[in-house]
């Protein structure tokens, strides 16, 4: 299709911090790039299912291979960054007198091992306080040495400077940012999301998938992001149902992980919108795993959205490989909600929010509309939403 004329704020700021590098077993080069930025004893964060499925471990006899010292394993990360395990594991690194950190995981694992950094970077025990707080730019430091190899292609986290914690008090999941809680080293290697099973590959695909099309239809999307992310969604069109299908073609789960750092990489810099706002509060109250909140709730979104900023979504139609040619910008718009259940389909994500126990009535649903409504991403969501759009959408994607 022809580019067609697309506003953006007249003022934009990029950040592109972490160095990332690829390639089908990149962790032979581990010791080496970590002795560079200084890190000798390194304690490793990851989480019992990738030491159980020998993952963990792929990148552990990397380790013992090299001059790095391995002075400790913690395997307790669960899903979602959670404050206790944060200061659990921050006062391992310390029992364990490490100088720097290698994690191995999927977005709560990455999340989590950012967290830690930033209390063992600012010499504190204790993530509560931080927690209170969306930014912690005041007079940041750069933090210890931190190599991540994400498990999952979805949630970017290996290049965004922001976590998502659980707060289990107030039931609610706050994102945190702190300019150098993204590691140092983002590393791609494809044959360590070979084990992870075909439906939580698809579901964690449908997070950067929502990253992506969240990214490019934000208030705040700017040339930049629109290029990471719309290339992100041919990517993942592509692949996805090539790598639900065999597995074990690592050449299309490599672009799959690709695919998933450009689309994080686009949402950190131009924010994301109402599947995160909704998909937050449903991981919070009924512990919905992101991808799959994202995947339920992404088309009902897109549909709410497209009549707001119809040849952005028509852009995305064509990046998913759909003939617009003829069609006109409303008809390609709706033809990218089409596409993303096509894809879901494809995939076998057949879920709906019932099937979490998600209720339907007003009164048991405002919990949700309520920490929805809080939520820091639904500024960004180019169609404003009220309370009763949110119950509207929750009540179609049951
Ligand atoms: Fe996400």
């Amino acid at each position: 299709m022809k580019y067609p004329d697309l506003g953006f704020e007249p003022f934009f700021t990029w950040s592109n911090r972490p160095r990332v590098m690829y390639k089908a077993g990149v962790r032979e080069e581990l010791g080496f790039e970590m002795e560079k930025l200084g890190g000798t004893k390194a304690v490793l964060y990851t989480d019992k299912g990738l030491v159980d499925v020998g993952v963990a471990q792929m990148v552990i006899d990397t380790i013992k291979a090299s001059s790095l010292e391995l002075v400790g394993v913690f395997d307790k990360i669960v899903q979602d960054a959670r404050i206790d395990l944060i200061n659990e594991g921050a006062a391992f690194y310390r029992k364990c007198g490490a100088n720097c950190m290698v994690v191995v995981g999927g977005g709560s694992v990455m999340d989590t091992a950012k967290a830690i950094n930033i209390l063992i970077g600012g010499g504190l025990d204790d993530f509560t306080p931080l927690a209170e707080q969306v930014g912690l730019f005041d007079g940041a430091k750069s933090l210890p040495p931190h190599i991540a190899f994400p498990t999952t292609a979805g949630t970017g986290a290996e290049v965004t400077y922001a976590m998502v914690v659980l707060n289990d008090i107030a039931h609610a999941k706050i994102a945190v940012a702190h300019p150098y809680c993204n590691p140092d080293i983002a590393m791609l290697d494809p044959e360590l999301t070979v084990k992870l099973p075909p439906k939580i590959t698809a579901f964690t695909a449908m997070d950067a998938l929502t990253h992506a099309i969240e990214a490019i239809t934000t208030t705040n999307a700017n040339p930049i992001s629109d290029g990471l992310g719309l290339h992100a969604v041919r990517l993942i069109a592509k692949y996805l149902p090539e790598v639900v299908k065999n597995p074990g073609n690592v050449e299309a789960r490599g672009y799959l992980l690709i695919a998933s750092t450009m689309a994080g990489m686009s949402f950190i810099n131009a924010f994301t919108g109402g599947v995160h706002a909704t998909g937050h509060a449903l991981g919070a109250i009924y512990h919905v795993p992101h991808g799959m909140a994202m995947n339920i709730m992404l088309p009902h979104l897109m549909a709410f959205n497209l009549g707001e900023k119809p040849e952005r979504f028509a852009m995305i139609a064509d990046a998913m490989g759909v003939k617009i040619d003829g069609m006109t910008t409303q008809q390609a718009a709706q033809a990218a909600v089409q596409a993303v259940k096509d894809l879901q389909k494809a995939v076998g994500l057949t879920q709906t929010l019932k099937d979490f126990g998600v209720p339907e009535g007003r009164e048991a649903l405002n919990p949700l509309i309520d920490l929805a409504m809080g939520d820091s991403q639904l500024p960004y969501n180019p169609r404003e939403l009220q309370e009763d759009d949110l119950y509207n959408l929750y009540i179609k994607a049951r």
